[in-house]
């Protein structure tokens, strides 16, 4: 047995003896998350992680694994807090990028101090259209609030506005340790994430969005962008934030065509992963219960982002609907809302029977049911969304609701293809 054989060897015998470790570890797990969801106590207890890291550490005959050792401790708890969340069925998102809570409650705005850290310096970023109770409620929870507001609508996520947040913060003497807080839809999460993702290289960003399509989508996962040249968000980063908060109570205020338009979101996640999700939104339509639908989607969200951080794969099944309806939103130049635009997007990418089902219910919703551009009005934006490489598109397919395919076509079969389901 030559050298390595033998030294392979030795780590496959660890890994076993670590494998039958690391089971009873998770069994005594299990008993402290029973504990747990009878006492009512949080999972993460950073004061006893610590101390048990800095114990640990003094079972080491050789100090100069102390680094090393530490990690591994820190990734096994990790573990076991992840496990923990699942056992007890909280929405925790554990992924590469940082792991993180989302609450969802109603009435939880008022409870903001409580759940975030905002004895620091706060800036929080909101939209001239979300009602101004929302970011006065966070701002009265706050040791130092610095409030910007920027105009609705979809023109706000650009460079200027970027740019002008980070001034504010860098006039307020904002440092690494302080925070941005998001209070609005999808424009603000988008546009205060890359803030947050960029000023001093990233400080702690809270995410509390205030429109369906934001709780249900864009408030996790970590996607933050700007738009630049009338292309949708080709400069952004990955950022996650710490929190997240979504309080169902704030889509009262919005308008029934905001709603639908949310309700895209929802839908694209129920046609390609859930069933029961779509038969709830076909039975109920609007009505169906806000909680219900945010949970059920947000799961969906969170099992594909945790397995897929940054779209090598997966994740790509979040742009269902998006290839096309990105390029009927640039050419709509804002006479359509993103969800609504992600909606008809979603029509020429299924099977018949699918897009049968999916008509009814934006009839039901008061969601548009036609494309108004010819395929070549739409093209040009279609062939500047950045998920076109290499001259082909991949475009994520529904044959049957709860399932997808990723196809792949030549930009000019995609056209084809596209001039054959909108008919122009
Ligand atoms: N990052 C992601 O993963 C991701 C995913 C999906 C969509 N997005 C982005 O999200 C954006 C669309 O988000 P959106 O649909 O939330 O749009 P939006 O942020 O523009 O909000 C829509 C409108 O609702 C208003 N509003 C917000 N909260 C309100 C409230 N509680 N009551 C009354 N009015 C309220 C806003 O002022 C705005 O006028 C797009 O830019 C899209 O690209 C991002």
């Amino acid at each position: 047995m030559s050298e390595l054989d033998e030294a392979r060897q030795v780590i496959n015998d660890c890994d076993r003896e670590m494998a039958a470790l690391f089971e009873k570890r998770m069994a005594a797990v299990r008993r402290v998350a029973d504990y747990k969801r009878e006492t009512g106590m949080p999972v993460l207890d950073a004061a006893r992680e610590a101390e048990v890291i800095a114990r640990n550490a003094a079972l080491l005959t050789d100090p100069a694994l102390e680094r090393e050792y530490a990690a591994f401790e820190r990734a096994v708890m990790a573990a076991s807090r992840a496990y923990q969340h699942r056992l007890l069925g909280d929405l925790h998102v554990s992924c590469g990028g940082g792991e993180y809570d989302i609450v969802l409650s109603r009435g939880v705005l008022a409870h903001a101090g409580e759940e975030l850290n905002l004895k620091r310096r706060v800036l929080l970023v909101t939209d001239s259209g979300v009602p101004t109770q929302y970011v006065r409620t966070v701002a009265a929870q706050c040791q130092t609030p610095v409030v910007a507001t920027v105009p609705q609508g979809e023109a706000s996520k650009n460079f200027r506005n970027f740019e002008k947040l980070c001034g504010i913060m860098l006039q307020n003497g904002f440092t690494r340790a302080d925070c941005v807080v998001a209070v609005g839809g999808g424009v603000v999460g988008d546009l205060a994430g890359f803030v947050a993702a960029s000023f001093m290289r990233g400080v702690d960003f809270y995410n509390i969005p205030t429109t369906l399509l934001s709780q249900v989508d864009s408030s996790i996962g970590g996607k933050v962008a700007v738009d630049m040249n009338g292309v949708k968000n080709p400069v952004g980063a990955f950022k996650q934030p710490a929190k997240v908060l979504i309080d169902p109570d704030v889509l009262s205020t919005l308008t029934h065509r905001q709603y639908a338009a949310g309700m895209a979101e929802a839908i694209k996640m129920a046609a390609t992963h859930d069933p029961v999700l779509f038969a709830l939104l076909e039975e109920r339509g609007g009505e169906a219960p806000a909680e219900e639908v945010i949970d059920r989607a947000l799961r969906i969200k969170r099992a594909v982002v945790v397995e897929d951080e940054k779209e090598g794969g997966l994740r790509r099944v979040l742009n269902f609907g998006h290839t096309v309806g990105h390029g009927i939103e640039s050419r709509a130049a804002g006479t359509l809302m993103h969800g609504e635009c992600v909606a008809l997007g979603m029509l020429p990418m299924c099977a018949p029977t699918v897009r049968a089902r999916l008509l009814a219910l934006y009839e039901k919703l008061g969601l548009p049911t036609v494309i108004p551009f010819s395929t070549d009005e739409i093209w040009g934006a279609v062939m500047h969304d950045k998920k076109l490489s290499g001259g082909d598109i991949t475009y994520v397919w529904v044959d049957e609701i709860g399932s997808f395919t990723f196809k792949t076509l030549p930009a000019e079969e995609f056209r084809t293809l596209l001039r054959g389901e909108i008919g122009r």
